[in-house]
């Protein structure tokens, strides 16, 4: 990488950031399109929010992604939002230009072409949704936007509901009793991102036709019953890859390849 007083700068803003893999395929893909440009993390604590953003603009930063906890704080302070960050309330994505600074949402976008890799039609299919966060938001909106029935489960309740009253979806008191219903299932709950987390449920009860897919990029005990079980399953990594692939697309105009990115993260992580 040479970087000279031409180099455009990107990067992610954070609390933390520091094991984020996005710095590692996203400098992948400047160096691909041999562009003359670097993606840097940058760790900032919520109460230096808005600091850091003038700053960003300041300094003459092209783009950033934006993760936890910032991605709402962010809407509330750019000149134009998306029409899919506004439904979902929160934004990954700024791309700072001449006439103000745009905010985006490329969660939803990631997810989709990820699930759509275990299940290509996703109109008319119901499905289990795991979860009331941050991130459930761009999931249940991409399930929603696509015409799949949600049944929707979280840990406080209130929240579900919440949740359901904005996107239209079923909250479900206990997961199992929809299982037999369901098709997908989705878990977009932090849950499983330690050995030791309980279970959401009875991981026993999968059914081979399930197909479970987990937004934690590691094998997580759901999906380790989903192995065992023989349903098709599938990490959060792909949707990690996709939403920054459409980032990617959204500062610089340009499609990086898929395995390119890929390729980056495995090295990285494997090698
Ligand atoms: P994110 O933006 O990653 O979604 P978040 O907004 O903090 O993060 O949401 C975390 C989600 O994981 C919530 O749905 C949370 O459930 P609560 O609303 O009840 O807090 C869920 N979660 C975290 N740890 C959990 C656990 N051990 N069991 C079940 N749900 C859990």
């Amino acid at each position: 990488m040479n970087l000279d007083g031409k180099t455009e700068v990107y990067g992610l803003i954070g609390y933390p950031v520091r094991h984020s893999l996005s710095p590692v395929f996203q400098n992948e893909a400047f160096r691909h399109f041999s562009l003359n440009a670097v993606y840097v993390p940058f760790e900032v604590k919520p109460e230096d929010f808005e600091t850091a953003f003038r700053g960003l603009k300041s300094l003459g930063v092209r783009g950033v992604n934006v993760t936890l906890p910032h991605k709402e704080r962010a809407l509330a302070l750019v000149d134009f939002v998306d029409p899919h960050a506004e439904s979902i309330g929160s934004a990954n994505t700024l791309k700072f230009s001449k006439e103000g600074v745009y905010a985006y949402n490329t969660d939803w976008i990631g997810f989709l072409k990820a699930v759509k890799k275990l299940l290509p039609q996703i109109k008319g299919i119901k499905v289990l949704l795991l979860g009331a966060g941050g991130s459930s938001r761009a999931v249940l909106y991409a399930l929603k936007t696509e015409g799949a029935e949600v049944f929707l489960w979280n840990r406080t309740k209130e929240k579900a509901e919440k949740l359901c009253g904005e996107f239209g979806c079923k909250v479900v008191e206990k997961p199992e009793r929809v299982l037999k219903d369901v098709m997908l299932i989705v878990n977009a709950t932090s849950s499983g991102l330690k050995e030791d987390d309980p279970p959401l449920f009875d991981y026993s009860l999968l059914l081979p036709e399930h197909r479970v897919m987990d937004i934690i990029y590691k094998e997580t005990p759901l999906l380790r019953f989903a192995k065992a079980k023989g349903c098709p399953f599938q990490d959060g990594l792909d949707m990690l890859l996709y939403q920054g692939m459409e980032s990617f697309r959204l500062w610089t105009g340009l499609e990086v390849p898929y395995g390119v990115v890929k390729k980056a993260v495995l090295d990285y992580l494997y090698n």
